[in-house]
């Protein structure tokens, strides 16, 4: 009997309180920086709540993230929560449902084929490389800004044919843009998300500007942009100029505040694992250069990817609505609430990590790794039919970062800084990560 063939009768709700008519726990969870972990820690992996009108359930486990991410379309549809919708547009592929949703995919997927990132190989390494100089040059440097920069250079030289990206105002306009994506607070006068929409119209009037300049001239690009612009659907239908406005930004900003959050969550975990960083010279040291990373073997380097990404998810969650009532995890979900999908309650799974807490890169081999991703233990991009479109792309940009790193300099950080995380919007230290770096 499969999950979605049981009696509904037989179910019952998920642990957890709805709390007062309307509001539900909508204040505590203002109130409380810490409201999720601590319904997890009370209730499991599976809880319910009401957020602002909406009952809400959580869900983090293999089995019952399955559940959710390979239903999509039949019990689930994402939806957008808060300010999301007026803040991505209404064109974004992340919102987009159904077939729509499927169309556009397979088409804007094509922006990220393997000849495509192999060729952008040799643009990462160099952007890479003046960073690297630039940081050995200063006496300290915040990891996490620095790398914001670096990720919106590398990402706007993909996407749409920009050098230097993070010197412009279209990163301007995103640093704030984005503060104001996870804001759940009405966009009232002064409010951070006041402020996100001012500078999406002005982000929106930047890329407009390019696509005019483009659909006025001949010139061909091999970025993204370009394949948006040209390609066809499989009706032979164009995506409209809004809508290739609206994809563009969402790419801009998957692009690379996720990349920000990963690189800098790794260089926190090598810079407090001497013993796993020096392992990882060790690799590098003998690997013979070649000029595709893809063909140079770094199993080592591979697993600490692959951990530092289950221990820091940079996205911690996803968002579903219910479109059909069923049941997961024997508790039953009624049409018209959310679920999130938990990728830091998946990763924290005792079952399938032992010491989750702990960095530990054995917990992955490369059979184990995909045995974790079918069955999603192993889900920080996700997974489904709105798995990340961007993972190879990501994955490449944070092994050419890493084995360069590693490679080249020695690094420390420096005395007297707060380490801990800032969840909100994607994880970050909280001082940034102050560190002083050399080139060996
Ligand atoms: C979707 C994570 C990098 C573009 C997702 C999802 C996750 C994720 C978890 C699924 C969200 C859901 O189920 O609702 C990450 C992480 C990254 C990363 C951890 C880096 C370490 C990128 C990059 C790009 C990108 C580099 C593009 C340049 C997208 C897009 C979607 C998506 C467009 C929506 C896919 C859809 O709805 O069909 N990402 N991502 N991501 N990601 Fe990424």
């Amino acid at each position: 009997m499969t999950l979605e063939t049981l009696e509904y009768t037989e179910a019952s709700l998920p642990p957890g309180s709805l709390g007062l008519p309307i509001v539900g726990e909508s204040l505590e969870f203002i109130k409380n920086k810490n409201f999720i972990s601590d319904h997890q820690k009370k209730y499991g992996n599976i809880f319910i709540t009401s957020l602002f009108g909406t009952p809400i359930v959580f869900v983090g486990g293999g089995d019952e993230v399955n559940f959710i991410l390979s239903n999509e379309n039949k019990f689930f549809q994402a939806f957008p929560v808060g300010n999301v919708k007026s803040l991505l547009g209404e064109y974004s592929l992340s919102l987009q449902t159904g077939e729509t949703h499927l169309k556009r995919r397979k088409l804007i997927l094509k922006a990220f084929s393997p000849r495509r990132l192999a060729s952008y190989q040799e643009t990462i390494h160099a952007i890479t490389q003046s960073y690297i100089n630039k940081w050995a040059k200063t006496d300290s440097f915040k990891w996490y800004d620095e790398l914001r920069n670096y990720t919106f250079d590398i990402a706007s030289k993909y996407l749409i044919s920009l050098d230097n990206g993070s010197e412009t105002k279209l990163c301007e306009y995103f640093k704030s843009w984005s503060n104001g994506l996870f804001a759940i607070a009405p966009p009232l006068p002064f409010t951070k998300t006041r402020k996100s929409l001012v500078d999406r119209k002005k982000l929106i009037k930047l890329v407009d500007e390019i696509i005019q300049d483009r659909l006025s001239s001949s010139q061909t690009y091999d970025d993204a942009l370009f394949h948006l612009m040209d390609a066809e659907l499989e009706d032979g239908e164009k995506l409209s100029v809004e809508e290739v406005k609206h994809q563009i930004l969402l790419l801009l900003f998957a692009g690379h505040e996720t990349l920000t959050s990963s690189l800098c969550s790794l260089c926190r975990n090598l810079s407090l694992h001497p013993d796993i960083l020096s392992r990882c010279k060790e690799e590098q040291s003998n690997i013979p250069h070649n000029p595709d990373i893809n063909q140079s073997s770094m199993p080592y380097l591979d697993k600490v990817l692959l951990e530092s990404m289950r221990i820091v998810p940079s996205v911690v969650s996803g968002f579903r609505k219910v479109l059909k009532e069923c049941e997961i995890g024997g508790y039953k979900v009624e049409k018209g609430w959310l679920v999130f999908y938990q990728i830091d309650f998946t990763h924290y799974n005792k079952e399938t990590y032992p010491n989750p807490h702990s960095f530990n890169p054995e917990n992955f081999n490369p059979a184990e790794h995909k045995e974790l991703v079918k069955s999603s233990n192993y889900i920080p991009f996700g997974g489904g039919v709105r798995e990340c479109i961007g993972k190879d792309f990501a994955m490449l940009e944070m092994k050419i970062f890493a084995s360069s790193l590693i490679s080249q300099c020695d690094w420390e950080l420096l005395p007297n800084q707060n380490l801990e995380y800032d969840l909100v919007p994607l994880p970050r230290p909280k001082d940034g990560l102050i560190t002083k770096l050399r080139i060996n």
